[in-house]
């Protein structure tokens, strides 16, 4: 199929919007600088924070931030343990998991993840969050695919 185009020039820093592509939920996040430090500060707590698993990413995206800039994050919005679609915990709503402001929560069976996809240790998930094919088109817009 097409690549999906999508426009972030309006997206704040937190904020989080879905879009489909291949029939999957693909989120693309704006990751505060704030995010991106407590990411590197809880990297302890997580089964594979480098994210040596090949195929969960892109080449481009197997980096610190599992992104092609830092502060945009895009994933498929789907569990890696049967595939429900974690939940978004911004830290602005005040919902902490593990002590971590950011991240998503599974709600089938309790799978969380960091802001960059990356899987908790001790829990069901065994994967990180897979990150699809996407690149810059110009500064505002992405193309997904
Ligand atoms: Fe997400 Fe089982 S499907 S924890």
């Amino acid at each position: 199929g097409a690549p999906v185009e999508v426009d972030i020039s309006k997206l704040e820093p937190g904020q989080l919007i879905r879009v489909e592509w291949r029939g999957k939920p693909v989120w693309v996040v704006l990751r505060p600088d704030s995010v991106l430090q407590e990411m590197k500060a809880n990297e302890d707590k997580l089964k594979d924070p480098q994210s040596s698993e090949v195929d969960q990413q892109p080449e481009y995206a197997k980096n610190e931030f599992r992104s092609v800039k830092p502060e945009l994050f895009v994933a498929v919005g789907l569990c890696t343990h049967l595939g429900c679609s974690p939940t978004y915990l911004p830290g602005s709503f005040g919902e902490q998991v593990e002590g971590v402001n950011y991240g998503f929560f599974c709600p089938c069976h309790g799978s969380k993840f960091d802001m960059a996809g990356r899987v908790y240790k001790d829990v069901p998930a065994p994967l990180n969050l897979v990150i699809p094919p996407y690149h810059f088109k110009d500064d505002t817009t992405i193309l997904v695919g």
